[in-house]
């Protein structure tokens, strides 16, 4: 049975939201097969797929490609699609153009976009056209300029005060669900407690109502980066250089392709 926005908002309090980024067609196949709820096409593609440093170069263009990719490996998983930098935050119209883009061309079933209470506005223009929304607070990544790096947020009273604020005014505005990235555990699961809606955390602790880790950290693809808050599931990286590793040595000492290759 697909997973909609209201069958997702309904798992808070009953089982927890089980949720990956993938931004290929192979990927989402897999994922469903393992029966993940929501499939999250992050604009961290810009780092996993493009090579970036950072989300900011992010286009459109790449979220609807890398979008329809997943959408065709997928079946029941709800497909999330971001919204990448200055695409929603300029303009609302301009907002539900873009958002409206990754719907009706790339098949995506809701959008996401970062940002707290100065956001509701926009998630409220978006729904009321028919757009569903999960917002993301915290440690948002399109922010990490104005933050001054990848730094977590809501340590102090004040920044925790403002983060619940966040949640509650989204919560309000109508978002389906809401990240919380890179925030203190005590403070995720306060923010769990206060709002009717489910919550998904990344660097967030065990209080949230689900989970998202980034294909490429679970799966220990991502070279160089290892913060505490992802768990390596897999050495995926590590089996590709060998494989490779081999394939060069087979093909350099004649031993591929060997007579079971041939026509
Ligand atoms: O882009 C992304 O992968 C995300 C997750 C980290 C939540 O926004």
């Amino acid at each position: 049975m697909k997973w909609t926005v209201d069958r997702i908002r309904k798992l808070k309090g009953t089982a927890k939201i089980v949720s990956l980024t993938a931004y290929d067609y192979t990927s989402a196949l897999w994922m469903e097969a393992a029966g993940i709820h929501l499939i999250l096409v992050g604009d961290s593609l810009g780092m996993t797929m493009l090579g970036y440093d950072s989300t900011l170069p992010v286009t459109m263009a790449d979220m609807i490609h890398h979008t329809r990719a997943v959408k065709r490996g997928t079946e029941s998983a709800l497909v999330v699609a971001d919204m990448p930098f200055l695409s929603y935050q300029v303009g609302q119209d301009e907002a539900v153009d873009n958002a409206g883009r990754l719907i009706k061309e790339a098949g995506a079933d809701a959008v996401k976009i970062e940002g707290g209470a100065f956001r509701a506005e926009t998630v409220q223009h978006l729904i009321h056209n028919g757009i569903p929304v999960m917002g993301h607070i915290g440690l948002t990544p399109q922010s990490v300029r104005a933050f001054g790096g990848y730094k977590i947020q809501g340590r102090d009273s004040e920044g925790a005060a403002q983060l619940l604020t966040d949640a509650q005014a989204l919560a309000d505005a109508g978002v389906f669900a809401l990240v919380l990235e890179g925030i203190p555990a005590a403070l995720a699961a306060e923010i769990t407690k206060a709002i009717p809606i489910p919550t998904v955390g990344i660097g967030a602790g065990p209080g949230c109502d689900g989970q998202v880790l980034v294909m490429h950290d679970m799966l220990g693809i991502t070279k160089d980066f290892a913060p505490r808050f992802i768990k390596r599931y897999a050495e995926v990286g590590e089996a590709m250089q060998t494989a490779f590793a081999n394939y060069k040595a087979d093909v350099e000492a004649g031993t591929f392709p060997g007579p079971e290759h041939c026509y």
